[in-house]
């Protein structure tokens, strides 16, 4: 279906009510936007479920097919610095005492088989070697090291040396002492030992480092699970600086938590759905990404989601989080944290999918793809077109509240022109259908709704664009805030059980009017992206 709006108000929806005037400013700071923005974070131990269904690979196939790249894939988390290389393992990996509760992993070579052959063509691979074990010479990191670097090949770009470093002393993994000092001496020494060593001189292909990969907050004492002087200002400082080696920092971020019951009980699909919640969350990294850049590197936010501790159905699986996803993400690149990781469990709640059934508080979950994987079909429609000098983000101080954001995007070096125009009403609104999702719990489906109907505003906003200009609108919409189900870009969805794009495209075009101005409505909890057809 194909209707053209050739008239001023652009959309059918611009009838409505408020309007929200938005001028873009000519000279604003802009960051890159990278294609590869939107990666996943795998568990060590659940990357062998994953493997085991089409689902992941299907979904991340038609990622790459929109976005013009694959998605990049960082195998980490947990359960790396209980990873074992195990040469006389008999199957590629063990997980002790089992795949749901994970003490230890086992693995050996065959286990990095199949990855490359199992994600879209071309995908980049990060990999974490286990620090915990600083014993005897890294014996554990350099054959883990090793067997990546000879299996992976060309796809492993990038070494990790440890998760959530900052962690260790409360995990009774390092004494007192641990900081960034010795965390950089030992980093140097394992960096040291994988540089000279016969595998990686021998390699045709040299994997780079991700250096840092730290879990707590700057800001936020409570998230804090010990006391130390970890951050990318105080590490750079200690003198972890090598842009010949170090291609990334890394942190890690979860607005919300569900590890303690404090934290739990503060858990809300409310203040996902806020973006100046996102903004304070995402800009105490402000001088986090300035020390990377002045150590010549990059920041990246290596591991993410919605809530940490496996994330909690009914706010992590919803509608809402796939535009609380869309705002993160956006928000990140245009402070310079330009790639963002989602942490993927084969069985954790805030997964964006799952690949096999399981049983989980009394329930049979089925497999399959959960609402908030659309913020990633919708945010590869943003980047789509990435090619020659790339593209460039900037926020726009005109849509900068909780229920509002927007971003401009333009494209070239120097002299950039505005190519694409991105807005989240983050505005909550609950529906009474799309609530249930096989692959959900379904104790969590939501029992709110909100009264009356759903509201809309229109944007009229200020282009540099010439009157008459052909434009294209694509939508993240879906029935509420609180909905599990039925969300799509422009009617094109994904299928739950495949992981397949479904649906037929709801083509909205339009011109650009007088002096560029450009109308367009904009639901409730709803995103939009206006891009020059
Ligand atoms: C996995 O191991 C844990 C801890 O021993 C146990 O509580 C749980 O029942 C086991 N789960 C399965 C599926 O075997
Ligand atoms: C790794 O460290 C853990 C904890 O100290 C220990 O139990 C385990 O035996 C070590 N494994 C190796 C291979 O060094
Ligand atoms: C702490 O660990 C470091 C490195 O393993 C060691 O050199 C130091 O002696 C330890 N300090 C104490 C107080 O045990
Ligand atoms: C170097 O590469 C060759 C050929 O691939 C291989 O046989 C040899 O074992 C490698 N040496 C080391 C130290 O990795
Ligand atoms: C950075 O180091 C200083 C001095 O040691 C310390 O006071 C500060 O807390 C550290 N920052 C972080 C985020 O740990
Ligand atoms: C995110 O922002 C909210 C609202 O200010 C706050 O409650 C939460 O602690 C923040 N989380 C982190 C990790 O910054
Ligand atoms: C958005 O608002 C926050 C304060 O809430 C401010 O710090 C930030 O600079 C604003 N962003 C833009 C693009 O104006
Ligand atoms: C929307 O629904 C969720 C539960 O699904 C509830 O927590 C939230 O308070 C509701 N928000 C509003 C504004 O009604």
């Amino acid at each position: 279906m194909t209707s053209i709006l050739q008239l001023l108000p652009l959309c059918a929806l611009a009838l409505a009510s408020a309007v929200s005037i938005v001028d873009i400013p000519a000279n604003s700071p802009k960051r890159v936007l990278r294609p590869d923005l939107y990666g996943y974070s795998i568990e060590p131990s659940s990357l062998a479920p994953y493997l085991q269904s089409d689902i992941a690979s299907n979904a991340l196939g038609e990622i790459a097919k929109i976005a013009g790249v694959p998605a990049p894939i960082r195998v980490g988390g947990n359960i790396a610095d209980q990873t074992i290389y195990d040469k006389d393992l008999k199957v590629p990996s063990e997980a002790f005492p089992n795949d749901s509760t994970v003490d230890v992993l086992r693995i050996q070579k065959d286990w990095f088989k199949g990855w490359k052959e199992y994600f879209p063509t071309g995908t980049d691979f990060i990999y974490t070697l286990n620090l915990r074990n600083e014993t005897t010479a890294w014996v554990n990191a350099m054959l883990e090291a090793q067997a990546a670097i000879r299996t992976l090949g060309d796809s492993l770009t990038l070494l990790e040396l440890g998760n959530e470093i900052d962690h260790y002393i409360n995990k009774g993994w390092r004494n007192a002492s641990w900081g960034t000092h010795e965390y950089t001496q030992q980093w140097r020494r394992l960096t040291g030992q994988i540089l000279s060593s016969g595998f990686y001189k021998n390699a045709t292909h040299k994997p780079l480092f991700q250096a840092a990969v730290f879990a707590d907050p700057p800001l936020v004492p409570d998230q804090h699970d010990e006391i130390d002087d970890f951050d990318i200002v105080n590490v750079t400082r200690a003198g972890l600086v090598n842009p010949r080696i170090i291609e990334t920092y890394a942190v890690h971020l979860y607005p919300q938590s569900t590890c303690d019951e404090v934290r739990r009980a503060r858990l809300s699909l409310n203040l996902l759905s806020d973006h100046s919640v996102v903004w304070k969350n995402i800009s105490q990294f402000i001088p986090q990404v300035t020390a990377a850049e002045k150590a010549g590197s990059r920041l990246v936010l290596g591991e993410t989601n919605s809530a940490s501790c496996s994330g909690q159905s009914g706010i992590s699986d919803t509608f809402g989080a796939a535009l609380w996803a869309t705002d993160y993400v956006l928000t990140a690149a245009s402070i310079g944290l330009d790639q963002v990781y989602f942490h993927l469990g084969h069985q954790s709640e805030y997964s964006a999918f799952t690949p096999l059934p399981y049983e989980y508080e009394g329930e049979e979950l089925e497999a399959g793809v959960r609402a908030h994987f659309l913020s990633h079909l919708f945010l590869a429609h943003v980047v789509a077109g990435n090619s020659g000098k790339g593209l460039k983000i900037s926020p726009l101080a005109a849509a900068n509240a909780s229920d509002l954001s927007g971003y401009a995007i333009y494209k070239g070096g120097r002299k950039s022109s505005l190519e694409k125009l991105v807005f989240v009403d983050l505005g909550v609104w609950n529906s009474t259908t799309g609530l249930h999702n096989p692959s959900t719990l379904s104790a969590t489906d939501s029992e709110s709704s909100s009264p009356g109907n759903r509201p809309q505003r229109t944007l009229q906003v200020n282009t540099p664009w010439a009157e008459g200009t052909p434009v294209e609108i694509l939508r993240l919409q879906g029935p509420g805030t609180n909905a599990k189900s039925g969300v799509t870009v422009s009617g094109v969805g994904v299928d739950v059980h495949t992981g397949r794009i479904e649906g037929e495209k709801v083509a909205e075009t339009g011109i650009v009017g007088q002096r560029g101005v450009v109308s367009c409505g904009i639901s409730q909890a709803e995103a939009v992206l206006i891009q020059k057809a």
